[in-house]
């Protein structure tokens, strides 16, 4: 045993351990903290963004570059306010909400285990509440000077439905026959009534959703693809095949568009709960679209000369959600032999914020240092740091998820050879110089 190997070690039990983390190392923080934060709301910090976007690029990777019988969009966050007429969230998007007539707080009246002891009631321990009320979860705004109803606006709480109101314009453009997908990736407002578990429920956040519209006789089929294609993603970033499970939707669970429904859950800390839905919607939305636009959605096949409305199969992902179960699934605390815990996030290397920092032993190897920074910065990203003793060099890389560490040492001044110490096994190796880019490229790719 090195004097370094761990001795005890523990998974992420606590939120707040991870809360933590993620503040001190800038991953994700309240946003607007100088005022005090806002509830609902996080910014991702210089580690965070890393990480989100390394997830984004995995994600539209698989699902639109590698295929060719799925097309990329990016539309505006706000659409037609008839879309949401259409659509069915202006009727339906709601939950159950209940206030306290006593403390004023405010609770989903399917969630009153989490309420609590009424803080303003003296004698008595119980809450007053009040009868339950629907609450829509659509975030609203004006568009333009004038005050009036026909003003107002809302800012997406999906992103699926400019895919739709986009679906002919795409299918035109792309020349793509059925069965095709539409995907994108953008932001999502619920004005959510009580935001919780750090990020996991939050009113702005961003979503990874694919529209494949398929012909109704092949349903089953794209259905089941799509499942176990989501799946195969989440398992190949590493999740931890015991807190990975997929679950279907009983009926009286489905939401109002869904025929049928599973989710791909992961189980945090507070529970299994879901990152992912994959759901078959019928053809509820192009019809829909195509009653309230008085555009018709429907498609010809070109063999049959059959007229249909595809059916649509969805599959959408929360991207903060997988981000905080990628974490949360990375977390380990260790105690090492020499008596020093080490935390380190066992990232999968293609999703780690950085790939690898470039240590020199002193500052007077600083010149040759840089230029290896510069030279594997053009592959992957890179984090330089020469100040501070080499062991606390490595726990902050070891914190932050990066896979791997290269010191630069005065032997690689005659030798041309470095160390390259591995952050899971804390193991190292002396490799030349000149072997370090592809060493390290081949490690940090998907599939690795
Ligand atoms: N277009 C279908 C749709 O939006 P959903 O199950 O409501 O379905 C899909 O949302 C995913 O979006 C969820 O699995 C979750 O990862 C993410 N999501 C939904 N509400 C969220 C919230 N308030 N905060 C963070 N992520 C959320």
């Amino acid at each position: 045993m090195t004097a370094d190997e761990p001795k005890i070690s523990r998974r992420l039990e606590r939120m707040d351990d991870l809360v933590s983390l993620c503040a001190r190392r800038g991953f994700v923080f309240p946003s607007s903290e100088i005022y005090g934060g806002i509830n609902g709301f996080w910014d991702y910090g210089p580690l965070g963004v890393e990480l989100k976007n390394n997830l984004k690029a995995i994600w539209w990777q698989r699902v639109v570059r590698e295929r060719d019988d799925v097309e990329g969009l990016d539309s505006s966050i706000i659409a037609h306010p008839r879309t949401w007429e259409a659509s069915g969230h202006v009727e339906h998007f709601s939950d159950p909400m209940i206030d306290c007539r006593a403390c004023k707080k405010r609770f989903r009246a399917d969630q009153l285990e989490e309420a609590g002891h009424c803080p303003a009631r003296e004698g008595s321990s119980e809450h007053d509440f009040t009868e339950p009320r629907r609450f829509n979860l659509m975030l609203s705004t004006r568009i333009g000077a004038s005050e009036d109803a026909a003003s107002v606006a809302y800012l997406r709480p999906e992103t699926c439905q400019s895919i739709f109101n986009d679906f002919k314009r795409v299918r035109e453009v792309s020349r793509q026959p059925i069965p095709f997908g539409i995907a994108q990736i953008g932001k999502a407002f619920r004005n959510e009534i009580n935001p919780r578990n750090f990020t996991f429920r939050s009113r702005e956040f961003e979503q990874a959703e694919l529209e494949y519209f398929c012909h109704p006789s092949e349903r089953a089929k794209w259905f089941a693809h799509w499942r176990d294609e989501r799946l195969r993603f989440h398992r190949d970033l590493g999740f931890d095949e015991s807190c990975l499970r997929t679950r279907p939707h009983a009926q009286d669970e489905l939401a109002h568009y869904c025929q049928a429904a599973f989710d791909i859950e992961y189980r945090f800390p507070f529970g299994w709960q879901e990152i992912e839905g994959i759901h078959d919607r019928g053809d509820w939305d192009l019809t829909r679209h195509g009653e309230y636009s008085g555009k018709d959605l429907g498609v010809t096949d070109l063999e049959t000369k059959e007229r249909f409305v595809p059916i649509v199969i969805e599959t959408s992902v929360g991207i903060d959600r997988t981000c905080l179960a990628l974490l949360a699934n990375a977390y380990e605390e260790q105690s090492l032999d020499d008596g020093e815990t080490r935390t380190v996030l066992h990232l999968h290397p293609a999703i780690a914020p950085i790939k690898v920092a470039v240590l020199p032993l002193s500052k007077k190897l600083a010149e040759p240092a840089r230029g290896l920074a510069r030279d594997l910065r053009s592959g992957m990203s890179v984090f330089y740091d020469d100040a501070g003793n080499i062991g606390r060099r490595y726990r902050r890389q070891d914190e932050a998820g990066t896979p791997y560490c290269v010191t630069y040492d005065f032997e690689s001044l005659t030798d041309g050879r470095v160390t390259v110490r591995d952050r899971d096994s804390m193991k190292q190796e002396r490799i030349a110089l000149a072997d370090v880019r592809a060493h390290l490229r081949e490690r940090v790719e998907l599939g690795s």
